[in-house]
């Protein structure tokens, strides 16, 4: 079955705050969307990627991605996340699975990209690398007061690549609704999401400290 990415790196990096969308700041050399795409080549488990950048970065990023026999089309994303990856959905017609995998994710390990991919393979519908959370979490209210505290061996941080069956996300983004992950706009719709085990290589570059950390981890050699 056909397996494709889409990879979302349309945002601008307002909380990275560079002089570029943050899918272009270099880590250990190279953009982190060269970095993303190339991990999810290395796993083997993609047959196809479709990154969504900003409009007017089209045709460079077309120029900076690797040349491989791994299918990379890069398309126009949209003002939000969502928008970006109805884009991305909309490019891979003929996919049997989707992968939605974070640029900003640059170290994510290809064995976890497998990982989704084998729990799709093996029968789940909707797929979410998941790692216990190490903080306190509590609720507040809008004048910041704490209304409770969640049990924290219930609660997980959760990564990407999230993965789905094409049929299920296609049917989750028509619904319209937003939501800060795609899994969440597919548990809107009453299907179970799988979890499996992340990895805390696959974090989320947002901050100038998470830069400081992933060129560190390359200079390394630790990724
Ligand atoms: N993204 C996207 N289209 C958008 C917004 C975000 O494709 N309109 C992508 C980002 O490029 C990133 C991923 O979604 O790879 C996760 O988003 P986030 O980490 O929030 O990145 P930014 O939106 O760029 O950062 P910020 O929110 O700090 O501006
Ligand atoms: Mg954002």
């Amino acid at each position: 079955s056909r397996v494709v990415a889409l990879v979302p790196a349309a945002g601008m990096g307002v909380r990275l705050g560079e002089n570029k969308p943050k899918a272009f700041v270099h880590v250990g050399g190279s953009p982190m969307l060269t970095l993303a795409v190339q991990g999810l080549i290395a796993s083997g488990s993609v047959d196809e990627v479709v990154v969504m950048v900003p409009a007017e970065l089209v045709d460079e990023t077309r120029a900076l991605l690797p040349v491989s026999p791994t299918p990379v089309h890069v398309v126009p994303g949209g003002a939000e996340r969502t928008d970006s990856v109805r884009a991305g959905l909309d490019a891979a017609p003929d996919a049997a699975f989707v992968l939605v995998h974070d640029a900003a994710r640059a170290l994510t390990p290809p064995a976890l990209i497998t990982r989704v991919v084998d729990a799709l393979r093996a029968g789940a519908l909707a797929v979410v690398p998941a790692l216990p959370v190490s903080d306190t979490i509590k609720s507040v209210d809008a004048a910041g007061a704490v209304t409770g505290t969640p049990d924290r061996s219930g609660l997980r941080a959760i990564q990407t690549p999230q993965g789905f069956d094409a049929e299920l996300l296609r049917a989750a983004y028509a619904t319209g609704t937003q939501a800060t992950d795609d899994a969440g706009l597919v548990e809107l719709l009453g299907t179970t999401v799988q979890t499996v085990t992340g990895d805390a290589m696959a974090f989320k570059i947002t901050t100038p400290l998470d830069l400081v950390l992933a060129n560190t981890l390359v200079a390394q050699g630790g990724n």
